[in-house]
């Protein structure tokens, strides 16, 4: 089936628009690239054309990009080189068309769907705040590779295209414009074919169907400031041996600087290299697990109303970020000054996030106070934030399922205490469900959704949608010990403080893990999150007597962490003093590899035990819920790419 359809007029304009029919054109697969050649190559035979138009087919879209899934396809650099090859010779065609072509687009065009568009003459979009171009493959590891790079340059001149291609970042089709991304902008979809014709008929006027020739912009006489700039502001925290792409695209545009065509014709030799290394397979799963994620908590909970009981560190939070997201939201505690101290800590975010006054006041109209717990009664989600203690839950528990409406959900937060435990005192287990959020919640992406046997499906999923809501990555997790997150994080920070006991340097652990990419180590990450909670949360999952004594020993003089000021470092406010030294790189390496083997067997245990439902699933979690770093692709991908 052709993906393309395509008329000629009485003018000798020829109109080519995406079929929509076929929703894989969102995506430009290889087939709808092969396609586009045979056109292209059929077209420049033909010696009657006064130009050609390319606009959607799709109302409100146009190109999400190339298809990263099909690129996992092609075996190795060569058939990466190959295929980025037939595609410049596509894009080549297309801009050295002998007759003036112009595309209109309402919508998204960013990545390949951008790289399309720069091979025509003349770029028209629409003004409305769907169309959004960038080059978003920074974050995929690689860059532009259909022709893009010298094209956008030549456009938008040196200091546009690092922005472009540095962050990754859309920008909407006004910035579009003032840069010159684009040519012209018209107010709506219906507007783009006569925007489209009358340029056509202007070039085959006034300029007697010549096609336009563009200059470059200019190289600037800083460009070296431009370079140092565009360095500070993109790349300071990144690490060319963890993510080259971006030091790449640096190195790629400042080679090419006076030849826009060099610099496409360059992309020829380091795609293929960026799009085979380890830390674009790394970002191309990571990816996957978003789109995968995002797809799961997908579709509307139905619930309008939350009641949170515990408006302590965690209840307090997720009280204010759900109002923040849109939901009306009632809040109770035993103790009035935590319900106010929530709401003072809520006005503090919704300051920091939402700016306006309006915003901030709307927000705060839909976060109540509620120290009788009367919004239980009328809420369609009630999700407990109370102490750690089984017997204490049980109760409010059980309360809870008086008061609540017959198809309200039962969420509780805990981080511990198996389902099972709270679901005894219940009439109805179905209901109950575990959102368990992590701290700080309202920065945190991912939230695990646990399940015991008696949860209904269609709570679970509810509660997913809930979280998806919330705009948070939610996985589905069976409840058994330490659920994902907890059950591979702790025994890695177990291994950690073990490997110090028995004599190596803490400061060296933990660099071997900055090294490897990590946030911070497991040393640093056990003061960080608090020695006591470290110690405690891992009582379920068993913890070796020597960790488990060195552990006690600081909690019994009050060293509890950064909390305290001194854990196993001293602390200086928010860093932990220690030297950050540098240990040999090999040595290093090694020592990651051993240190990450608790986090590996049991992620790869919670897959067996069917606590997630696959190793995807597992790496999501380290990666959302731990700083795990994405480019590593999550500890299983990545141990699985080691042999
Ligand atoms: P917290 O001690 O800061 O707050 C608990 C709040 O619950 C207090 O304000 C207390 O007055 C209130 N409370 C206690 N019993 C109550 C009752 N019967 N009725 C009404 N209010 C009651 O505790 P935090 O840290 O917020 O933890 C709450 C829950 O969240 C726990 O289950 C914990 O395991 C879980 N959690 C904690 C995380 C953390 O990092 N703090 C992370 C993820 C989960």
């Amino acid at each position: 089936m052709s993906h393309w359809k395509m008329d000629c007029d009485a003018d000798g304009y020829v109109w080519l628009t995406i079929d929509v029919a076929d929703k894989s054109v969102n995506v430009l697969t290889h087939a709808v690239l092969e396609e586009l050649d045979q056109i292209i190559g059929d077209l420049v035979k033909q010696d009657n054309i006064n130009g050609l138009a390319l606009l959607s087919g799709k109302p409100g879209g146009f190109v999400y990009g190339a298809d990263v899934r099909q690129f996992e396809l092609l075996k190795d650099a060569g058939a990466v080189a190959d295929h980025i090859g037939s595609v410049h010779h596509t894009m080549n065609r297309l801009a050295a068309a002998p007759y003036p072509t112009v595309v209109g687009i309402d919508g998204v065009a960013v990545g390949g769907g951008l790289e399309l568009l720069l091979a025509f003459d003349r770029i028209i979009a629409t003004a409305s705040p769907k169309t959004q171009l960038g080059f978003p493959e920074v974050g995929l590891g690689i860059l532009p590779g259909y022709g893009g790079s010298g094209r956008a340059y030549r456009r938008v001149g040196l200091e546009q295209v690092l922005a472009l291609m540095l962050t990754g970042k859309s920008i909407n089709a006004d910035k579009a414009l003032a840069t010159g991304l684009v040519d012209e902008l018209v107010a709506s979809e219906s507007d783009l074919r006569g925007a489209a014709k009358s340029w056509l008929d202007a070039q085959n006027g006034a300029q007697n169907g010549i096609k336009p020739v563009r200059d470059m912009k200019p190289v600037p006489a800083d460009a070296d400031a431009i370079f140092k700039a565009a360095s500070d502001a993109y790349l300071s925290r990144a690490r060319p041996d963890h993510t080259p792409a971006p030091f790449a695209i640096m190195d790629h545009i400042r080679d090419h600087m006076t030849d826009p065509q060099a610099m496409t014709d360059a992309e020829l030799t380091i795609f293929p290299v960026l799009m085979t290394s380890p830390a674009s397979k790394g970002l191309r799963r990571l990816f996957d697990y978003q789109d995968k994620v995002r797809k799961s908590g997908r579709g509307d909970s139905g619930i309008k109303h939350v009641h949170v009981i515990g408006g302590g560190v965690m209840g307090g939070d997720i009280a204010a970020y759900t109002a923040m997201m849109g939901f009306r939201v009632t809040l109770s505690d035993q103790n009035a000054d935590a319900i106010n101290a929530a709401i003072d800590r809520a006005r503090v975010l919704y300051e920091r996030r939402l700016k306006t006054e309006d915003k901030i006041a709307d927000a705060l109209s839909r976060l109540a106070a509620d120290p009788a717990g009367d919004g239980m009664a009328t809420a369609d989600l009630i999700i407990e934030a109370v102490a750690e203690r089984v017997d204490v839950k049980q109760v409010v528990f059980r309360d809870m399922e008086q008061k609540a409406k017959p198809d309200a959900i039962l969420a509780t937060n805990t981080s511990s205490i198996p389902l099972a435990s709270i679901a005894e005192v219940l009439e109805h287990p179905d209901r109950l469900v575990g959102i368990h959020f992590f701290n700080p919640m309202p920065v945190l992406p991912l939230v695990e959704i646990i399940w015991a046997d008696t949860t209904a499906d269609a709570v679970t999923t509810r509660a997913m949608q809930f979280a998806g809501q919330l705009k948070k990555m939610p996985i589905r997790c069976k409840s058994a010990p330490g659920f994902l997150v907890n059950r591979a994080l702790l025994p890695y920070i177990y291994g950690g403080i073990a490997k110090m006991l028995a004599g190596t340097d803490a400061d060296c652990i933990d660099e071997a893990m900055v090294d490897y990419g990590m946030p911070m180590g497991p040393i640093e990450l056990a003061d960080q999150i608090g020695l006591d909670v470290t110690h405690d949360a891992g009582v379920p999952l068993g913890i070796a007597d020597d960790v488990a004594a060195a552990l006690q020993e600081h909690i019994g003089k009050g060293n509890l962490g950064r909390k305290s000021g001194r854990g196993f470092y001293e602390w200086d406010g928010k860093k932990a003093i220690r030297p950050r030294a540098a240990y040999p790189a090999s040595d290093a390496a090694a020592l990651a590899v051993e240190l990450l083997q608790p986090m590996i067997s049991e992620c790869q245990s919670a897959v067996n035990e069917g606590v997630v439902e696959n190793a995807d699933m597992a790496d999501a979690g380290m990666i959302f819920g731990t700083g795990f770093p994405g480019f590593r692709g999550g500890p299983l991908f990545w141990a699985s790419q080691q042999n």
